[in-house]
């Protein structure tokens, strides 16, 4: 099952509104910055659709030059070119039963927005080098980081397909105006990477605190990359600066009993770490009374990395 981290009002709403609509067959338009979760919000919902044992077909409609974007989408028949030695089904032939995501959907060629448009309407379709019509049952997803909206208005992009496209639009913030979900993701993404990479890493809060006081301009992918980083290039305890990152500088945002607390729950956890965490032995390294330091490892929410 995917895991789309997140329990701020406009994720929460969002995944209400993913609920609803995953048992219908309904066009859904994705949008959003770069990086915040577009294709896993897409991937969210094939999962929880009636349609999630069938084809998924992603095309990324930036990728693909025009010459070939015909083919791509509606495929051919044998003897359509000089080389089309066979039949291709294409994107839109393959996906039949299933799903077809278009990905970056404001990049396409306003020739082939019509051509889907058609396809949209009908459901009916001609593939390259036939003039029959051939069917096809497919839920369609589009995304895009763009305004397509303003693509309109400057008829870059078709209305009617706009139109066709936004029947269910759903909108991800950037992460920037969802900062209570920075934390909550950040631990996700430690968790991740620490299995990954077998690690016993934990943050500090001034780690954390860095985070929140960043704008993160390429949203989640930035922050995964961010602990990503940090993670492979740190060693096993806790990590109290973003080191690895030259956008974020990290200043001082604690106050000097938060920073001494920081330590004190960094130097216990490797403490207790080297004293295969035995609270009798680490108490003795520490020179303190072993209730003194369950007290602590209650209070600084200690658990063994
Ligand atoms: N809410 C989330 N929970 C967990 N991971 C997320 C979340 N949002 C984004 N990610 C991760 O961030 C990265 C970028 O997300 P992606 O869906 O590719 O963004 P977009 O398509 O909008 O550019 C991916 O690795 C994705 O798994
Ligand atoms: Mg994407």
């Amino acid at each position: 099952m995917i895991d789309f981290v997140g329990n701020c009002e406009s994720i929460t709403t969002l995944k209400e509104v993913v609920r609803k609509i995953s048992v219908t067959d309904v066009t859904i338009l994705v949008t959003g910055e770069n990086g915040t979760g577009k294709d896993l919000l897409v991937q969210l919902i094939r999962d929880s659709s009636k349609r999630n044992t069938k084809p998924f077909v992603v095309v990324n409609c930036g990728a693909i030059p025009y010459s070939l974007a015909e083919n791509e989408f509606f495929g051919h028949v044998k003897g359509a070119y000089t080389d089309a030695g066979s039949d291709y089904k294409g994107k839109i032939g393959q996906a039949d039963g299933g799903i077809l995501y278009l990905d970056e959907v404001a990049d396409l060629d306003l020739n082939l927005q019509s051509k889907l448009l058609r396809f949209l309407q009908f459901r009916v379709y001609q593939q390259v080098g036939s003039n029959k019509e051939v069917s096809a049952d497919v839920r369609v997803i589009a995304s895009t980081s763009k305004d397509l909206k303003s693509l309109v208005s400057t008829g870059r992009f078709r209305e009617d397909l706009y139109y066709r496209l936004n029947v269910v639009p759903l909108f991800l913030p950037p992460l920037r105006d969802r900062s209570g979900d920075i934390d909550d993701l950040a631990y996700y993404f430690l968790d991740k990477y620490c299995k990954k990479y077998v690690k016993k890493i934990t943050f500090a809060k001034s780690f954390l605190f860095s985070l929140q006081n960043y704008t993160f301009p390429g949203n989640v992918r930035e922050l995964e990359n961010i602990i990503e980083k940090e993670i492979v290039l740190s060693d096993d305890g806790v990590l109290i600066d973003i080191k690895h990152s030259d956008r974020i500088v990290t200043k001082t945002f604690l106050t000097l009993k938060e920073a001494i607390d920081d330590f004190k729950r960094s130097y216990i956890i490797k403490s207790l770490d080297l004293n295969g965490w035995n609270q009798t032995k680490t108490a003795k390294t520490l020179d303190i009374q072993r209730t003194y330091l369950a007290r602590l490892i209650k209070e600084y929410e200690i658990s063994k990395l």
